[in-house]
């Protein structure tokens, strides 16, 4: 069966056509003009006054994960029909490593969560969280997995959290392996510290998270990251960067040729510190680490989008229940009515992110579309190796696919939402710009509000190496 998706405009990282895209399985086979290839049996899709973009990657998420004495609330077939939703046709999912088990254990376990769930296609990251020898040997192996990059925390002391010895250590056999790593940067022992006191002295409200996660414990432990490049030459990928001084210090690093990249999630780009800050519980809804940082801080993340400093806004999507108690629900927020320093840590973002992005960055005048689709899709796909099968419109590449139309008016909602969670950080926010259709693969996973997916059609996609530092 062929598809023509007609009369669109194709929009990439690099460059913006007027063609029509013709579509074999799950392939794109020809773009141009394809008016005299036309089939009687084709479907045609009509795509006039349409931007044609390439799925979205979302390369940071947490699906079905165990975290603050409970779980994230959406699995791999909630998670993946809200991010099909929301444009999203592959993500990067952290698998994490158990205590005394393998990084393969760990890789498995992850792979078993997802397969007969998966709606759209995934790969994962192994969060490395015992580094002992044997763990540290099994590094340069993971690719026989299909994967091609490992996470650290520098933060969640007594859980995830490695010390600066094994972040050294594993930073360069990484980096001589041709894996990435990915860094989670705050300061736990400063965190663990300052939370001590502060719950020492009955300090339990919910402001005192931004306390204990302040602009200077994420700057410090992100300016060490990028010494450590300095000092290995081993390429590094920052998660959730919130801070405007830890970017600074990678805008340093980077003008000095360091091989450090920087992500950003879409919440910073639209939430600030106040947004905890409240007088009731509803604050609760925003933790996460890092949280939101000062206008400032937001300032220098909307610089940093449009002058190349970050390359990829991911959703570090990790939702927990306002109201965890309800029957069939995992506990969520509740778990921190009486203080911040229980609140499990995490928002939901994965259904969101494509269309915030595009209506704070390209509505607002800050970023072109083409920057948008390298933002949002291409730059994910050659940082982790899943370029040019992903991330573009190009002859060979899967067919995965937005139509997207740039004047139709949304207000994003928990009541319309399709994330598995009672409440959205963006509630009531008007973006103009949404999707029509959304293809995986050549299928139509959603048109208009309509869900034409199914569980099991997501694929893994292996990334037995990574791909380019940008
Ligand atoms: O608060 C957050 N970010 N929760 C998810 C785990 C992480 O740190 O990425
Ligand atoms: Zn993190
Ligand atoms: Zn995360």
């Amino acid at each position: 069966m062929r598809t023509i998706i007609q009369g669109g405009t194709i929009v990439g990282a690099g460059d913006t056509i007027s063609a029509d895209v013709l579509v074999e399985g799950e392939k794109i086979t020809a773009i141009g003009k394809l008016g005299d290839k036309r089939r009687s049996d084709d479907k045609i899709i009509e795509a006039g006054g349409l931007l044609v973009m390439p799925g979205g990657i979302d390369p940071h998420t947490h699906l079905d994960m165990p975290f603050g004495g409970t779980r994230s609330s959406d699995d791999f077939f909630t998670g993946h029909r809200a991010a099909a939703f929301g444009c999203t046709t592959t993500h990067i999912d952290f698998a994490i490593q158990t205590r005394g088990r393998s990084l393969v254990d760990g890789i498995k376990t992850w792979k078993v969560k997802a397969a007969d769930k998966a709606a759209i296609d995934y790969s994962f990251h192994i969060s490395v969280v015992d580094p002992t020898d044997e763990t540290i040997a099994e590094i340069p192996t993971i690719g026989r997995e299909g994967i091609s990059s490992i996470k650290v925390f520098l933060a969640y002391k007594n859980l995830f959290q490695i010390d600066d010895t094994a972040f050294l250590r594993i930073l360069g056999v990484a980096g001589k392996a041709g894996i990435l790593t990915l860094v989670h940067a705050e300061n736990g022992d400063a965190i663990a510290s300052i939370s001590e006191s502060l719950l020492a002295e009955g300090k339990n409200d919910l402001k005192y998270h931004n306390v204990a996660h302040s602009a200077v414990i994420e700057a410090e432990a992100t300016s060490r990251a990028v010494d450590f490049v300095e000092i290995t030459r081993s390429p590094l990928y920052i998660v959730h960067v919130a801070s405007g001084r830890g970017l600074q210090a990678i805008r340093q690093g980077r003008l000095k040729g360091l091989p450090v990249m920087a992500e950003t999630c879409s919440q910073y780009l639209t939430l600030t510190d106040k947004a905890i800050e409240t007088n009731d519980f509803e604050g609760a809804k925003y933790i996460c680490s890092p949280p939101a940082k000062s206008a400032w801080d937001q300032k220098i993340i909307y610089e940093c989008l449009a002058d190349g400093t970050i390359q990829t806004v991911a959703t570090d999507h990790c939702p927990f229940w306002f109201d965890g108690t309800k029957k069939d629900r995992f506990p969520g927020k509740e778990l921190g009515k009486s203080s911040w320093a229980k609140v499990p840590n995490g928002v939901p973002g994965i259904e969101d992110r494509f269309a915030v992005l595009w209506h704070v960055g390209v509505n607002s005048g800050l970023i072109n579309p083409e920057r948008f689709v390298a933002l949002s899709s291409t730059n994910a796909a050659k940082i982790f190796g899943l370029y040019p099968r992903k991330g573009t419109i190009s002859v060979g590449s899967d067919a995965d696919i937005v139509l997207f139309d740039p004047k139709k008016r949304h207000r994003i909602s928990a009541s319309t939402h399709h994330m598995n969670v009672d409440y959205n950080v963006y509630e009531g926010m008007e973006v103009i710009g949404w999707p029509v259709r959304v293809l995986v693969r050549g299928r139509t996973l959603v048109e208009e509000d309509k869900w034409l997916g199914e569980a099991g059609f997501g694929k893994f996609i292996a990334r037995p190496s990574v791909g380019k530092i940008l």
